[in-house]
């Protein structure tokens, strides 16, 4: 638990007021470099990209914490941050959360910083530079974007419902490749979205744009501030059973509650 106030209280919110700073000034490199021309290199697979907007980004994020939090554990997809065990703090940074969609110019995309403490998470933002949105939660204290309060649905027909979904990077070569949950999904419900930013994914359940979101594979840094942004804006987040989040990604399932158990049941039987 938190304390209620004085100290920890204080450190909580300027944690929140750096994450969000930091956000944006990253979004900031974002918007200036979006649709020029970009050093694009592979990793993991013939479509998982990187390109140096990613790398400027997390050196950013990375190099101010550094400077004005030392003694915080930092993890950072693209390597650059030192997770130290036992540190109170731990940054969980997705420097750019959509990287396909940035490289080939199309308008999704975002920066997400997660920070637990302990290992609990406790403040979670993500910005869209394009549509300059900042969702934001800190635990036990509700979620926002750009301040307003954030409300997942009230859906509680599948058949109504508009669910988004991603495909992990091994897509191509693995047999576990979401196709079988996405071929009973799409239909059962209303609309189904791919859309390549599984921090934004989350946000839009927690704002009530999406119904709920599921996909395998993700990592820490795609859930640590979504995941806590959904819980706060009244959603539920789980593993594909419906038990609570691992917090790795590895199996990322949210919604506004109401269709949780639903989601959860269709999961099981599309194996
Ligand atoms: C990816 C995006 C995408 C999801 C992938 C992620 P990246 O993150 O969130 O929506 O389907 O599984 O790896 O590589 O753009 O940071
Ligand atoms: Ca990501
Ligand atoms: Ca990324």
């Amino acid at each position: 638990m938190l304390p209620a106030s004085g100290f920890g209280v204080n450190e909580v919110a300027r944690v929140r007021a750096l994450a969000e700073r930091l956000a944006r000034e990253a979004g900031a490199i974002q918007r200036e470099r979006y649709e020029t021309e970009l050093i694009v290199r592979t990793k993991s697979a013939s479509i998982d990209l990187v390109t140096e907007v990613d790398h400027a980004c997390e050196e950013l994020i990375v190099t101010a914490l550094r400077r004005e939090r030392p003694q915080d554990a930092i993890l950072a997809e693209e390597g650059s941050g030192d997770d130290r065990p036992g540190a109170e703090w731990r940054w969980v940074i997705d420097p750019l959360d959509g990287t396909m969609n940035y490289a080939h110019g199309y308008p999704r995309f975002c920066v997400s910083i997660g920070v637990q403490r302990g290992s609990l998470p406790c403040v979670g933002v993500v910005y869209d530079p394009l549509l300059d949105e900042l969702f934001a939660a800190t635990r036990g204290a509700g979620a926002t974007v750009n301040g307003r309060t954030l409300r997942v649905s009230e859906e509680r027909e599948l058949g109504r419902a508009l669910l988004a979904t991603g495909f992990a990077y091994d897509v191509h070569r693995s047999r576990e490749d979401n196709l079988d949950h996405f071929a009973t999904f799409v239909k059962q419900v209303r609309g189904l979205r791919r859309d390549g930013s599984a921090a934004l994914d989350l946000c839009y359940v927690a704002a009530g744009r999406f119904d709920g979101f599921w996909e395998l594979k993700l990592h820490p840094w795609d859930v640590a501030a979504g995941n806590l942004i959904v819980d706060e804006a009244g959603g539920r987040t789980s593993d594909l059973a419906g038990r609570p989040p691992s917090g790795d990604g590895r199996e990322t399932l949210a919604s506004n509650g109401h269709l949780h158990d639903a989601m959860v049941a269709l999961l099981r039987g599309g194996r």
